[in-house]
């Protein structure tokens, strides 16, 4: 059973008790806090090692449940000598109190999403390639805005495929799909894929047939003079709180029933179910995964589709909406980095004959990104 937590008063004048499971104090601010003996004894600093970073206390080799034989608060220190081993704990009181209430570690990529509509094509952050292979500051930068805002366009890219290779190695490494590490988008004389023609290509989220679809896509367009082939980019984030707001029973449904998507050709057969609106730890909205070409058919009970149909009908007609929309043209050195689970992206038909449209595409995986701009910001356990 967990302790509760006693009130002050009837705390001994050190303000710490041991109890059978652990110890109280009070914490300098005046809050009473109980932590649990397993995990003091797991988290002494000594259990962390300092140069791999990783921990070297194997809570499995202790020959009994660890139990204070002493607790006292030193200073802004709470010292505890272990019973049956000879061991001295000294935790600050100030990182003790981070863990007080149970909430968690606190995390500088967890950053709240800014929502965006047709008109964000100006406010776009935009990063020079140079600048970015030069500075890390630069990266940090970079990587925020596609951790908030879900998009970013680098420009000024080296007309060459290591460019591209370069700029997701700033990022992390290139995520293989079930199609390979890299995809070419221009039209193909045997297409396999809407994307190799010149027809229009739906609004929609990257490969929902694969269990985790990747994370984080890059688009580095080449060669850009045909007529038409305009980008169409939109925040999933933006419709789906919309949506929330205005319709919240099609949004829990959307939110929580899964849906089939699939990917099959000659050597491949590629399944999987995703829920179409994407919630994070905190309840909000951090994605979509919308492909009707992908949508397999919904094999749920038909009795269920009768309240499904309509909200997925409602929720993929307001994406289509003018509101959302966001048009323009990616240009010859440009390159869109936008999270696959987020913004959704399609483009207009374009006439094959009317000159050149080659782009260049990778993904890279969001928790490595994240990775990466935690590193980047000086956070972490050691600093
Ligand atoms: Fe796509």
């Amino acid at each position: 059973m967990p302790q509760t937590v006693s009130p002050t008063a009837t705390l001994p004048a050190d303000n710490v008790r041991i109890t059978a499971t652990g110890v109280e104090l009070v914490l300098p601010d005046g809050r009473p806090a109980y932590f649990n003996a397993c995990w003091l004894r797991d988290n002494c600093a000594t259990s962390f090692d300092r140069e791999t970073r990783e921990r070297t206390f194997d809570i499995f080799h202790l020959a009994q449940e660890p139990h204070p034989q002493s607790a006292r608060i030193a200073g802004d220190m709470l010292e505890i000598e272990w019973a049956g081993e000879a061991h001295v704990s000294r935790y600050p009181l100030a990182w003790l109190a981070g863990y007080a209430q149970g909430a968690r570690r606190a995390d500088p990529a967890d950053l709240p999403r800014r929502a965006w509509y047709a008109d964000h094509y100006a406010g776009l952050a935009r990063f020079r390639h140079a600048d970015l292979i030069a500075d890390p500051g630069a990266v940090a930068q970079w990587l925020r805005a596609v951790i908030v805002e879900g998009v970013a366009i680098v420009t000024d890219m080296p007309d060459s495929d290591a460019g591209l290779t370069d700029l997701v190695r700033l990022m992390g490494h290139v995520r293989p799909t079930f199609f390979g590490e890299y995809f070419d988008v221009t039209t193909h004389i045997a297409p396999t894929n809407l994307a190799y023609t010149a027809k229009a290509l739906e609004l929609h989220t990257d490969t929902p047939a694969e269990d985790m679809a990747p994370g984080v896509q890059f688009l580095h367009c080449r060669s850009n003079s045909v007529s038409g082939g305009d980008n169409l980019f939109l925040d999933g984030v933006a419709v789906a709180n919309d949506l929330r707001a205005q319709y919240p029973d099609d949004f829990r449904l959307l939110a929580e029933t899964a849906v089939p998507f699939y990917c099959e050709h000659d050597t491949y057969d590629v399944r999987s179910r995703q829920r179409v609106i994407e919630l994070d730890d905190h309840g909000e909205v951090s994605g979509v995964t919308i492909s009707q070409h992908m949508a397999d058919v919904f094999d749920l009970p038909q009795h269920q589709l009768d309240a499904y149909y309509p909200a997925f009908c409602r929720f993929g007609r307001m994406l289509q909406d003018d509101k959302y929309v966001m048009r323009f043209r990616l240009g010859a050195g440009e390159c869109i980095v936008f999270d696959n689970h987020r913004i959704v992206h399609g483009r207009a038909a374009y006439s094959a004959t009317s000159g050149e449209r080659y782009l260049r595409g990778c993904y890279a995986d969001r928790g490595e990104m994240r990775s990466t701009y935690r590193a980047l910001v000086g956070e972490g356990r050691f600093k």
